[in-house]
């Protein structure tokens, strides 16, 4: 007998619409992230928190890996797009826009030096993607160096700078041309530049590869290296971007200008996909001789620049970034003492801001984090590189209360995991 929809129990659409997302989607998805306690439905989402469909409130701290800093439907973007949508819609790719001019003036104004101009695209994988076919075009050079664990989009040319085999042994053979160093190893990267090298592409600090900060010494030596050997330096600042981690972008914390940067994620305000390849006039070069090497129907488009625009006013005109590293410092002061309290389950602390990373001591804890913070009202999920890493990007908004709720729910659930036998149980 078939419920009529009006009668169905929260909980039965919850376990109906798991069931047709393992039958219609992806049921090896689904299991994992039951298995994670993250079996959540999402409903109601607003400012820091998200409701599942059964009315269980969460803190978010997966946040996409860092695509809603502006907040879940922030008030003043979901505004903007409504206006937005009352008049305009996706504009048409192929012309000049008034929405694209503005966004890539304020991307100039708020990304450091002199980076200045911007090719837009619908997501971080297609900016990646970009940026290498820049750097390739304009150096007449074929070599990309990224770095182990580095991760830069499911897309062609930065699936092939990924520094993790399991998302590309399946498809090999890659593009050629790549090759991966360990990160924030300046000698290593010294030794692999060739006289083919185009580009060094790097994350400033590696989100899924488990939350590791570049030091600013490696980052200076990078951009030494690249202008001493004729190489371009790229950015991906796809999840540092935007306040995430106390500045606009990671690179203000070391005053390293890339010769081009990548960003997407939060620009959208977690409403509109939109992503930008920023990158030096000089660069331009390549672009002018070649108008139409990156076509993109939805990159840019008037819809997004709207709400990306939107976004820029509103982390500068709230000083979001500001807050931002004051909540981190609140979040360390709480890890300190989680640090003392359980010495063999917490390893080490890696963290920037808001992009913070928990090094457990082996793999299996990271999903029995997940389970165990999910039970007590935070959504947080181990890194896709890393799984002995628990992620936490809250919004950048999150408030002081809340910042203390995430520690102490993160305290319960360390001494759960220590109750059902520690680091020995799995
Ligand atoms: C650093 C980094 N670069 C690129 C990407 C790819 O972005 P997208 O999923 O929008 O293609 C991601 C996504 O998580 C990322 O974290």
């Amino acid at each position: 007998m078939t419920i009529p929809a009006a009668e169905k129990t929260p909980e039965t659409k919850k376990q109906e619409a798991l069931a047709d997302f393992a039958r219609f989607v992806n049921p090896q998805k689904a299991r994992v992230l039951k298995n994670a306690g993250l079996d959540i439905i999402e409903d109601r989402r607003e400012g820091a928190m998200v409701w599942d469909i059964t009315g269980e409130a969460y803190i978010d701290c997966i946040t996409s890996a860092g695509s809603f800093n502006v907040g879940r439907r922030n008030p003043v973007i979901v505004q903007a797009l409504k206006e937005a949508l009352d008049r305009y819609d996706l504009g048409g790719f192929l012309l000049c826009s008034k929405q694209k001019a503005d966004l890539a003036r304020k991307l100039a104004e708020i990304t450091p030096g002199d980076l200045q101009f911007v090719m837009f695209g619908a997501g971080g994988g297609e900016a990646n993607d970009f940026a290498i076919k820049l750097a390739r075009g304009f150096t007449f050079k074929t070599d990309i160096i990224s770095t182990v664990k580095a991760y830069h989009g499911h897309t062609g040319f930065s699936l092939a700078a990924i520094g993790r085999d399991a998302y590309k042994q399946p498809f090999f053979p890659m593009v050629p041309g790549f090759s991966q160093v360990p990160f924030n190893d300046l000698d290593a990267m010294a030794a692999a530049i060739t006289e083919k090298t185009a580009a060094i592409l790097i994350e400033p600090v590696q989100g899924e590869g488990g939350i590791h900060v570049a030091t600013d010494g490696y980052l200076k030596g990078l951009r030494e290296l690249c202008d001493a050997h004729e190489v371009l330096l790229i950015f991906d600042e796809i999840q540092t971007g935007f306040g995430r981690t106390g500045k606009m972008f990671c690179a203000d914390h070391s005053g390293v200008v890339p010769d081009i940067m990548t960003v997407a994620k939060s620009l959208g305000g977690a409403l509109y996909p939109i992503s930008a390849t920023i990158y030096r006039e000089e660069l331009n070069d390549f672009v002018m001789a070649h108008p139409f090497t990156h076509l993109s129907t939805f990159g840019g488009s008037d819809l997004g620049c709207i709400v990306g625009s939107a976004v820029i006013d509103y982390l500068r005109d709230n000083q979001v970034p500001e807050h931002a590293a004051a909540m981190g410092d609140r979040f360390q002061a709480g890890f300190d003492r989680l640090s003392d309290k359980y010495p063999d389950l917490l390893m080490e602390v890696r963290r920037k801001g808001l992009m913070m990373g928990l090094q457990f001591t082996n793999d299996s804890i990271g999903p029995r984090m997940s389970y165990q913070l999910a039970q007590r009202g935070v959504m947080a999920i181990y890194t896709g590189n890393e799984p002995s890493v628990m992620r936490l990007m809250p919004v950048l908004e999150i408030s002081p209360e809340q910042v203390d709720a995430v520690v102490e729910a993160l305290d319960g659930s360390m001494a759960a995991v220590m109750e059902q036998g520690g680091i020995e149980a799995y």
